[in-house]
């Protein structure tokens, strides 16, 4: 949570940091500040309420010079959405400023102190006390201000990503890191620092991504310099960034959403590629073949995950216990970290998450490691914390995501997920081969498969406008098909602000039977696959209390459709390759409710992409 930017070179920093802001804004967007400096040691600090573009609009009349400046898009923590608590912070005498992504933990003990020093406060942040303790330290000590930093962050407890300028020296930007990303890109006489590489990507490929306690001093005409909280030197390690600038662009499409859920055939595809291996019949995935024993010899695997993340881990769940015959449990992040529980040298911790940033699922792989576990990321953002962090992976290689609501990036994890399951069940011998290569080669049909679904969308578009009235909506799903349903339901509420609940069909009769009446949508998976003739009952139950249903089967069926007041039909697929193919429609039917209710789908309220604080 939380977006920052940095710039120091031979360039007009504000539109630099403008841009990058708008590159970041999927991280947080109810309040945005800068700060430019220039040599006459002029320090401005902006800052409005809401999105960048109010940000860029506030700026519009008032001097924007400077070729360094910091910037900031904020998600709030501490402190309520204003332009007060927005950042960048001064501190006491303006002579710093500061933006921060992730919590100071301990800030109140700081700030007490901090108080009796004299110092007063503006906000209610924890940023805030950072900055000012920075000061605090820099004068009692009269020390420069890395130094300063290196004090302060020693004493501080919790995560962050900084970036610290200061009025008296232009030349230099000091940054720091510790769980929460950081990025350095390094130009011809110029420095870049974004939370990640989408700001920077159009400027230089170059890129150092700090680790957690280091700190960057970014100096005008100078190289790089790294060195740790503790003052200890460290050699940039310089990468090549791959990801292109029409990724991050939206092309013609009126929503990143819409953009990335038509991108699916291809994402799927891209995936896969060199991976599912028709000619040679089998699956390649480097970072399991490279570890095959800690699979082969896994008492149990368990998920580690948050949100969208989570859902593809109950997918998985089900493949891999059908076909690898492995006990699995899948855990939210949040919980598993904190509730001490069963790990041993014996289990495989696969953590899963989109951005490889989010703080919970960074915690709950530190716990499993000190715990001996063997840990595989399955991350989309390449060098992300999470990738770097486990001891081995599988990128899902879909491209950036840029809007809120995950869409590519889930159908990626589910591919990448069953790949892992069907090559751990080749490797142990529990499935049968034929069964193998059926799947196998059913993969391969995956992208044709979800073009055709995606050839209902202007359908899909035209019945979803008729539910901006409901205040809530039921998914139902058995199997393969129950995640899905929790995953169409997360799409509908995030996107929608329409109150959306999964259930597994049958569980209904337990409890939301009794809130379904002629005002009420239920989503249906009804594949002809797994329990279809159960929800096919289930469906009859729904009907004899005259609810709405939005049915998904296979394409000719009949007897649902005969049911149902609108039927979305999908190819016919394996079971376990269902949830790529269902996922499309209702990700197509949440998009077109919300667009229709005039909501903002790629920035809903109160959600951010990536949730780096716990
Ligand atoms: C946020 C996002 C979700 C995402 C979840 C986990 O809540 O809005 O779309 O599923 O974080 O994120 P991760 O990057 O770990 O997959």
């Amino acid at each position: 949570m939380c977006g920052i930017v940095g710039y120091i070179g031979g360039r007009e920093a504000f539109p630099i940091l403008i841009k990058g802001l708008h590159r970041l804004e999927y991280r947080g967007y109810d309040s945005a500040g800068i700060a430019l400096l220039d040599d006459s040691n002029d320090l401005r600090v902006y800052k409005t309420k809401g999105k960048v573009s109010e940000l860029e609009q506030f700026a519009q009349d008032k001097n924007c010079s400077g070729s360094v400046g910091i910037a900031h898009t904020r998600w709030a923590t501490h402190g309520e959405p204003n332009k007060v608590n927005a950042h960048p912070h001064y501190s006491q005498s303006e002579e710093l400023a500061l933006i921060h992504n992730g919590i100071i933990e301990n800030y109140a003990v700081l700030k007490e102190q901090l108080i009796k020093e004299g110092y007063s406060f503006q906000s209610s942040t924890d940023t805030e006390v950072l900055i000012q303790l920075i000061e605090y330290i820099k004068k009692a000590h009269n020390i420069d201000l890395l130094k300063a930093v290196q004090i302060a962050l020693s004493q501080v407890i919790g995560a962050y990503a900084i970036a610290v300028v200061e009025r008296s020296n232009p030349d230099v930007i000091i940054a720091a890191r510790k769980s929460s990303p950081l990025v350095v890109g390094i130009g011809e006489d110029e420095f870049f620092l974004a939370s990640d590489a989408t700001p920077i990507i159009e400027y230089t490929k170059k890129v150092v991504y700090l680790e957690d306690e280091e700190i960057a001093v970014l100096e005008r005409g100078k190289d790089l310099v790294i060195k740790t909280i503790s003052d200890i030197e460290k050699t940039p390690e310089v990468k090549e960034l791959e990801i292109s600038l029409s990724e991050l662009e939206k092309g013609q499409y009126p929503h990143y959403m819409l953009k990335e859920i038509f991108e699916q055939t291809q994402t799927i595809q891209h995936c896969m590629s060199g991976r599912v291996n028709i000619d040679l019949n089998n699956i390649a995935l480097s970072g399991f073949i490279d570890n095959k024993e800690r699979f082969l010899n896994a008492k149990r695997i368990i998920f580690t995950a948050c949100g969208t993340s989570w859902h593809a881990a109950q997918i998985a769940k089900y493949a891999i216990e059908e076909f690898a015959r492995i006990p699995v449990e899948v855990e939210y992040s949040s919980e598993f970290r904190y509730r001490n529980p069963v790990i041993t040298a014996d289990d495989v911790v696969i953590a899963i998450s989109q951005s490889g940033e989010t703080a919970d699922t960074l915690a709950a792989i530190e716990l499993a490691k000190k715990h001996g576990a063997f840990i595989f990321g399955v991350c989309n953002v390449v060098g992300s914390s999470i990738a770097r962090l486990t001891h081995s992976g599988c990128y899902t290689h879909v491209g950036p995501e840029i809007g809120v609501a995950s869409t590519k990036a889930f159908t990626g994890q589910v591919s990448v997920l069953l790949m892992l399951a069907l090559a751990i069940a080749k490797e142990k011998g529990t499935i049968a081969e034929e069964k193998f290569l059926r799947i196998l080669h059913e993969m391969a049909h995956l992208p044709e498969h979800v073009e055709k679904v995606l050839f209902l969308n202007n359908e899909i578009e035209r019945y979803a406008q008729k539910f901006t009235y409901a205040s809530n909506c039921i998914y139902l799903g058995r199997g393969y098909s129950f995640p899905v349903a929790l995953e169409g339901a997360l799409k509908l509420k995030e996107i929608s602000y329409i109150h959306a609940e999964g259930y597994p069909a049958a569980e209904m009769k337990h409890g939301p039977i009794a809130l379904i009446s002629n005002e009420m949508p239920v989503v249906v998976i009804a594949t002809n696959t797994g329990m279809y003739d159960k929800v096919v009952s289930n469906i009859q139950e729904i009907k004899a209390r005259k609810g709405k249903i939005i049915a998904i089967v296979t394409e000719g069926d009949e007897t649902v459709k005969a049911m149902a007041d609108f039927c979305v039909e999908i190819p016919q697929t394996e079971e376990c390759l269902v949830p790529i193919v269902a996922s499309i429609p209702l990700q197509l039917f949440a998009y077109h409710i919300a667009v229709a209710k005039g909501c903002d789908v790629d920035q809903p309220r109160n959600l951010a992409k990536s949730v780096t604080v716990e």
